[in-house]
């Protein structure tokens, strides 16, 4: 399978959204499993809704560098950039953003909807040092990801942990094994 299929799945208390690498799987959050296949038809003993698949590349970097996301000064301070997150065959779209020499990154997912993208490509908005999600106008702190305006206040973006060395970020979050960039 080449492309991925990008399987939203909520419940009441939880949500995940990842790019899937494969032909069949499952995913599950709190109590709620999806189960899929590609050429069997889809199904499942979910409570969750939104699925969706989307077209995109495959393939995650290898050797040392693996987790080298980009340069530090790819990584713009009025936007975002996008990259994908991997492990096993799982990909989870992040976005980063630079202040000084400084990178933050979370999951590219709205806590309103999770299946809204902050970034849906282009670049996130960026207003008065705060993220704005292009959906309902949710307003994120740009360092601990908390929501201080819209309809998600008080819940904060998923917090994805990455450092600078030497003039480049690389990923270091424990949940990821390699990550990649990804385009427009
Ligand atoms: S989907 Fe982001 S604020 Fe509603």
């Amino acid at each position: 399978m080449t492309d991925p299929a990008r399987v939203t799945l909520e419940d009441d208390d939880e949500s995940t959204s990842v790019r899937v690498y494969d032909d069949e799987g499952d995913v599950s959050t709190g109590d709620a499993t999806f189960r899929f296949s590609v050429d069997g038809g889809t199904g499942g003993d979910s409570s969750g809704e939104g699925t969706d698949a989307a077209a995109g590349k495959s393939g995650a970097a290898d050797g040392a560098d693996s987790r080298r996301i980009a340069p530090l000064a790819d990584v713009p301070t009025d936007g975002t950039l996008r990259c994908e997150a991997r492990r096993d065959r799982r990909g989870t779209e992040l976005i980063l953003r630079r202040a000084g020499d400084e990178v933050s990154a979370w999951r590219n997912s709205c806590p309103h909807k999770p299946e809204v993208r902050i970034d849906p490509g282009p670049g996130a908005i960026v207003r008065d040092d705060q993220l704005v999600c292009h959906e309902h106008g949710a307003r994120f702190e740009c360092d601990d990801g908390v929501c201080t305006m819209g309809p998600c206040r008080g819940d904060a973006l998923d917090s994805i942990a990455v450092t600078v060395r030497d003039g480049t970020v690389y990923l270091t979050d424990d949940r990821f094994d390699s990550c990649r960039l990804l385009g427009e």
